[in-house]
């Protein structure tokens, strides 16, 4: 800052009230002189209300903060509180001058002809100085020049924003689907032409960005529009999709880059808010699995429901730290408890209940690392059938009201141990006796980015500029993003009645090879930079998924989104002896007598073996042990 403008910073306030003094004493003189015909008469009147005149309007000019002088971002709110502060400053002259006996000759007509020129004037050199700020743009060489993708009302938001000297934009102009917007402006900025007349466009007005300003898009026209991008060769942001955006508020500082979800996000899911606060609201809920990635998405939405306590269950105890970590910190009104705990620990489990009476309990606590539980059936079983059994036992005892399982695709025709126990849960629930407790399981396929999936493994192989590991170009997936998921699964739980299968609808499956390559793009990497190795499916793991079983009564719900099952269940006692069979069979060496029992309790259970697992050479084993869990 050199010695000028450090003078002008430390008097800045007495000279924006200074240069406004001028201002009202012109439009004073200029009406005085409209009044009587060019000509000064009643010289002494003028003289001594010109200086009680500025001093009443400074007053009022600082009574609504129109000292300051950032004129550049003049907006309509300014425009209000100059009319505000003339009309009551013209009040307090009035009342002054009818005191004063000097001033009190003040003609009438001047009171208005002063207090429109004034108006004027202050609106005036405000529009004037954010006129030449926007047109000078000191920072224009520095800044990027952008081409915005939407022009509806995320678009006028960000082209305010960016019309700001300081933004580090500049709007070239926008495009959008709806033809009949073209060669409208918005904010100023022109409307050229259709998404897909981009390339061209950019052609003729070159850009250094593209700013995808459709909060709304669905995954769908979202890679519509990174492939147009792509196709034009120019980088491209995003602004935050419309369930992310806070109080109908976007701007220039939420840009972002494109992500997975974005891509894969089908539009905001229509949830009955309501439906589900009645159910948790001032509630005690319990939710085991808690630091895993579906319970701490469940606890982050729960609490948005405003339960009364809200207790988290784990076995992990850095889990719970973390959890701690976040949480604690919230403002929520909740009562928090983190709780170390093994659900399969019956004494333990019992006195979590006892202390804190959950009334709702959401299950998610379960091994679910397919390849790896095909190498641990004891454990699979005994942790994702005998401990959930533990837990529904002691719930139901408690009074629990609510008891929800967090189940997966893979319980459908299962080809691995690990989708069996799925299976077995979902049979446990919906032949739970029916008394005060209501079981029900939500089913769903794979959750985006949740811990050892596909998409954390592959981010880190193209980060190390690493072969992209997919088992096999065919396999498919059922995806669905977290928070999606987790939000359908609280409606489902709404929904839901005794022994019911909530399935939400994932959608068109993904090609796992696809999602390898949208991430490479995303990540601005080339395939040449990256490539994708194919390794095999591992042991119990199939080519693609299936939400439904062929025999299983598919019924609609009033979301769109969730289709209700029953369950093909034998009943519970027939069940429970089935289960103490297999409970026996934990204590027999080996996973064969276990996998047997499993093939009774869950017929459709097809062991690995015959699950058309593709051979692999041994480097492509290697490999394969570094392939997500998809
Ligand atoms: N992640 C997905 O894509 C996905 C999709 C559909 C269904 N599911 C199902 O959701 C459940 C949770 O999946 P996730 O991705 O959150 O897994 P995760 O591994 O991230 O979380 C599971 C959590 O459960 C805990 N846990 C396991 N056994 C426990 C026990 N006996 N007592 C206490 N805590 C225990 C673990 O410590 C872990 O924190 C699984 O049943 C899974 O099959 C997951």
């Amino acid at each position: 800052m050199n010695k000028h403008q450090w003078i002008l910073s430390k008097n800045r306030f007495w000279l924006i009230a200074l240069f406004q003094a001028v201002l009202v004493l012109i439009s004073l003189v200029s009406a005085w002189l409209l009044r009587f015909d060019f000509s000064l008469p009643e010289r002494r009147v003028l003289l001594i209300s010109a200086p009680v005149l500025i001093l009443v309007r400074l007053a009022a000019m600082a009574r609504f903060k129109l000292l300051h002088g950032w004129w550049r971002y003049t907006g309509f709110s300014d425009a209000l509180d100059i009319l505000k502060a003339v009309s009551s400053g013209s009040v307090v002259f009035y009342l002054v001058a009818q005191l004063v006996p000097q001033i009190r000759p003040f003609p009438r007509s001047i009171y208005i002809v002063e207090a429109l020129l004034t108006t004027g004037l202050l609106a005036g050199v405000r529009l004037l100085s954010r006129a030449i700020a926007e047109s000078v743009r000191q920072d224009k060489a520095l800044s990027k020049g952008v081409v915005l993708i939407g022009a509806g009302f995320a678009a006028q938001l960000i082209l305010r924003e960016i019309s700001r000297p300081d933004s580090g934009y500049v709007a070239i102009g926008c495009v959008d689907d709806d033809t009949s917007k073209r060669g409208m402006k918005i904010s100023g900025v022109p409307v050229f032409g259709t998404v897909d007349q981009l390339p061209e466009l950019l052609q003729r007005h070159p850009a250094d960005e593209v700013l995808i300003a459709v909060p709304s898009a669905s995954g769908e026209q979202m890679q519509r529009f990174v492939s147009i991008c792509e196709q034009a060769g120019i980088p491209f942001k995003t602004v935050p999709a419309l369930r992310d955006i806070i109080a109908g508020q976007i701007s220039i500082s939420q840009v972002r880059e494109v992500n997975l979800d974005d891509l894969l996000g089908r539009g905001p899911a229509r949830i009955d808010l309501e439906s589900v606060r009645r159910l948790l609201k001032g509630r005690t809920v319990l939710v085991t699995g808690a630091a895993g990635t579906i319970g701490s998405e469940l606890c982050r939405q729960i609490l948005k429901y405003e339960p009364a306590r809200l207790v988290f269950v784990d076995q992990s105890e850095t889990g719970i730290f973390y959890s701690q970590l976040e949480f604690s910190r919230q403002q929520t009104g909740a009562q928090l408890q983190f709780c170390v705990c093994d659900v399969g620990d019956r004494d333990r489990i019992k006195g979590l209940f006892s202390e804190h009476n959950p009334q709702v309990v959401f299950h998610a606590a379960a091994y679910k690392h397919v390849p790896l539980m095909e190498a641990n059936v004891h454990e699979a079983v005994h942790n994702n059938v005998f401990k959930l059994v533990t837990l529904l036992e002691v719930a139901d005892d408690a009074g629990c009201e609510n008891f929800v399982l967090i189940s997966s695709d893979k319980a459908v025709n299962p080809t691995s141990v690990m989708g069996a126990t799925k299976r077995i849960g979902e049979l446990i629930l919906s032949s739970w006796p029916a008394g005060s407790m209501s079981c029900v399981s939500v089913r769903f396929g794979n959750v985006l980015g949740s811990s050892g999936s596909v998409v954390p493994i592959f981010r880190s192989q193209i980060e190390k500029n690493r072969d992209l590991t997919v088992t096999h170009p065919d396999v498919t997936r059922f995806l669905m993003t977290l928070h999606e998921a987790v939000a359908l699964v609280l409606q489902g739980f709404a929904l839901g009645n005794h022994g019911d299968i909530l399935v939400l609808d994932m959608g068109e499956p993904v090609r796992i090879v696809d999602l390898a390559q949208n991430l490479i793009r995303l990540s601005g990497k080339t395939g040449q930079d990256v490539r994708i190795q194919f390794t095999g499916l591992r042991k119990g793991e199939k080519l693609f998924e299936e939400l439904f079983y062929p025999d299983e009564v598919v019924h609609p719900t009033s979301c769109e989104k969730i289709r209700r099952t029953c369950g093909t269940s034998a009943g519970w006692p027939d069940l429970k002896a089935s289960l103490e069979a297999l409970k026996t069979t934990l204590g027999i060496d080996g996973a064969g007598p276990i996998l047997a029992q499993v093939k009774v309790i869950v017929p459709e259970y097809s062991a690995p073996e015959s699950a058309g697992a593709v051979p692999v050479s041994d480097s492509e084993r290697a490999l394969k042990m570094a392939a997500g869990n998809h």
